[in-house]
């Protein structure tokens, strides 16, 4: 199967997975983007056929950070999304989430009834002060409810905040080329690929990929920014 992916916002970078093996096409030609063997275990699992999920995005609260833990934990375990090995605990989770709380950044989840099924919130990209306009973004959906529209709803929801809050690009750093789902999920939302770190991670005994994919946000580069990102102009959204 190939899915073509890159979309007509980016400066003429798209990528094309062919077989499971992702090629970056730079207008010079296609390069593949792997050096490493690729395991497909450890990849998320192909987008099944399901309906849409109707979910509810909100703000994250403590109350939710069990059910994000064990979202995440599974990515940790099984698959090379995240590059972390080892799942963070609870307490950690936690502590993550109140650090971006405490930069008034988004960490958003998505529920259907009472029960969590996917998350996603900004952070800074990089700590130096000249990135404060550029965050990075993280989206996990729980397994039984991927391929139902749940990214979709998450990150629709993240843009539009960040946007609000003056942040100028968003990046994407995204765990392994193999990661379709991914892929698809920011080029849908108006990311392109600017490029790849190859084998820079090694998990489950094999080198892994890193795809990098920018968004510009709002007018981008094409007017001087706030003062002070992270602040909404209007009342802040629960
Ligand atoms: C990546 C992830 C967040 C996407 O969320 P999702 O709920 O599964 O995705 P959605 O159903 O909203 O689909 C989003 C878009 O991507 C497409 N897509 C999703 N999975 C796909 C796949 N495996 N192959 C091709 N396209 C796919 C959908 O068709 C949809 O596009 P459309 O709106 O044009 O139809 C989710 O699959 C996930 O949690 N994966 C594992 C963790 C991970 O990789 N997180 C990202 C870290 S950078």
């Amino acid at each position: 199967m190939a899915l073509f992916g890159g979309n007509l916002y980016g400066p003429g970078v798209n990528y094309v997975i062919s077989n499971g093996t992702p090629f970056l096409f730079n207008g010079l030609g296609l390069h593949p983007v792997i050096r490493s063997p690729i395991n497909h275990m450890s990849t998320p699992p192909a987008k099944p056929s399901t309906s849409p999920l109707k979910v509810r995005v909100r703000l994250a609260t403590e109350q939710d950070m069990p059910a994000i833990q064990e979202i995440y934990a599974h990515y940790v375990t099984g698959t090379t999304a995240s590059f972390e090995e080892d799942p963070p605990t609870v307490a950690e989770m936690t502590a993550r989430w109140q650090r971006v709380q405490a930069r008034g950044l988004p960490y958003l989840v998505a529920t259907k009834g009472k029960r969590v099924v996917g998350y996603a919130y900004a952070g800074p990209f990089r700590e130096r002060s000249g990135y404060r306009y550029t965050i990075e973004d993280s989206v996990y959906v729980a397994e039984d409810a991927i391929g139902r529209n749940v990214g979709n709803a998450l990150m629709t929801e993240l843009i539009e905040r960040c946007i609000a809050l003056g942040f100028r690009q968003m990046i994407a750093v995204i765990g392994d080329s193999t990661n379709a789902s991914s892929l698809a999920l920011h080029s849908r939302h108006g990311f392109f690929v600017v490029g790849a770190l190859s084998s820079t991670c090694f998990k489950f005994g094999r080198w892994v990929d890193a795809v990098l994919m920018q968004r510009i946000l709002g007018e981008g580069d094409n007017s001087l920014p706030p003062k002070h990102p992270g602040r909404r102009k209007s009342r802040a959204k629960r």
